[in-house]
């Protein structure tokens, strides 16, 4: 069977766009940015997508362009059958499975959320979201998002996702957008603006550690690295069009809804709710649902401003949990001849019984959506970095420079350089310090 490939370039970029944007950048970071420095935090930020994410994005769409392979046996073939190579790609497919885990479990909270919202059932109830977010039910609906994970994926590249994102990634930029008008339009707004987007440069000077790792975590996060989702998805491609073009649109974009998130969220809470609540101040995973679900309490239509915003959330959740999954199936129906129905249906069996242990599991939940999963992305983008750099080395450089450009082909020799050498040294000494190895 011929392999299959994205209909357009658009619809690639779409659908990496619609993995990259998801919970990190609608929930994780504005916290990350307001308990960090504000505005100084931003700048360090922008600085590591710049230097780490684009090339670490362009290092693993060349490794996925080249291969036409799913990240096991993109690095298995392209380093000419050597096991050690093949088992960092497969670390990234287990990977992918630990992420849906939790993931899903996350998914399945926002489905209720967007009913919730339409029957009132949260309003003028603050624990609510302690009430559901763990348990029985907190599994039941993850096996939902999880069921309408997999309904995309098992219609394949083209007529499931491709088509999903198509739809999913333009409305929710434009929803969003609107949601941010209307946020920053209530009266009030401007101390959720300035606590959101206050340049605290004291903070960054005393915690410079703290601040470097907490935005190297998100940039990875955020654009989906470390674990081959990128490789996926450039397996896809057809045509040769410059993949440092299409990756620097991928980051714009993404770059431009987390800060938009952050313009909601902020001002919504400030203006209607007089700022952050206890729960929201210390961040965690019910900072979103509790304070949001509280501000849309206080307004005229809130309840359908709440269906609004939670149906950006999940559409935001979907078109990256799809993603998340694709990669194993990819590894699957390569590498072992499985159908993509038999090796979806299988999966979603697997991260059925994974997702459940969180759902039940609050502080099994915690690590691994936290520290697990920081290692692992960290770790494995290291492994593709030194793979694209040091082992495909030339070819890299080549398949980097087809179909780019004149700007982008100037700068392809000190992307090499720095994927060889600065950026998995950056990335183990913020491994070793998250381990507190350093
Ligand atoms: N980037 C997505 C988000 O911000 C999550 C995500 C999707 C992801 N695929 C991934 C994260 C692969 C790491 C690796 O929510």
């Amino acid at each position: 069977m011929t392999r299959e490939s994205w209909t357009t370039r658009l619809g690639f970029i779409l659908a990496a766009v619609g993995s990259a944007v998801g919970l990190g950048n609608l929930w994780r970071f504005p916290w990350m940015t307001a308990e960090n420095g504000g505005s100084a935090f931003l700048v360090v930020y922008l600085g590591i997508i710049l230097l780490v994410g684009v090339p670490g994005l362009l290092a693993e769409f060349v490794i996925g362009r080249r291969s036409k392979r799913n990240p096991a046996g993109a690095l298995y073939r392209l380093s000419n059958g050597s096991g050690s190579w093949g088992i960092v790609g497969l670390l990234g497919v287990f990977t992918a499975l630990v992420l849906l885990s939790f993931y899903s479990v996350v998914g399945g909270w926002i489905l209720r959320y967007v009913g919730a919202s339409v029957t009132g059932a949260y309003f003028g109830n603050p624990g609510y979201f302690d009430a559901i977010s763990f348990g029985a039910e907190a599994a039941a609906f993850h096996v939902a998002f999880l069921g309408l994970t997999s309904l995309i994926v098992v219609g394949g590249v083209r007529s499931g996702i491709e088509k999903a994102t198509t739809v999913m990634t333009p409305l929710i930029v434009v929803m969003l957008a609107a949601l941010a008008v209307w946020a920053i339009s209530q009266s009030g707004a401007d101390a959720g603006l300035a606590f959101y987007l206050d340049f605290d440069a004291d903070y960054l000077q005393a915690n410079p550690i703290s601040v470097l790792q907490a935005a190297a975590g998100q940039a990875l996060f955020t654009l989906s690295l470390g674990v081959g989702t990128m490789i996926t998805y450039a397996s896809y491609l057809g045509e040769d069009n410059s993949l440092a073009f299409d990756g620097s649109v991928i980051a714009i974009l993404n770059t431009g809804v987390g800060v938009l998130a952050g313009l909601v969220v902020f001002p919504l809470l400030f203006a209607l709710q007089g700022g952050l609540s206890e729960t929201a101040a210390g961040g965690g995973p019910g900072a979103l649902f509790v304070s949001v679900a509280s501000a849309f309490q206080q307004v005229p239509f809130g309840q359908l401003l709440a269906v609004g915003f939670f149906g950006v959330v999940l559409l935001a959740a979907l078109s990256s949990s799809i993603s998340m999954l694709e990669i194993p199936v990819a590894y699957l129906v390569d590498e072992h001849d499985v159908s993509r129905r038999s090796a979806t249906l299988g999966l979603a069996g697997l991260i059925l019984v994974t997702g459940t242990v969180c759902a039940l599991n609050p502080d099994l939940f915690t690590t691994v959506s936290g520290p697990v999963v920081d290692t692992l992305l960290t770790a494995g983008l290291a492994g593709f970095l030194v793979f694209a750099g040091w082992v495909l080395g030339g070819d890299a450089l080549a398949e980097y420079g087809t179909g780019s450009g004149r700007i982008a082909r100037a700068l392809g020799v000190p992307w090499l350089w720095s994927i060889r050498t600065v950026l998995p040294v950056f990335l183990l000494v913020t491994l070793g310090l998250s381990l507190g190895l350093v």
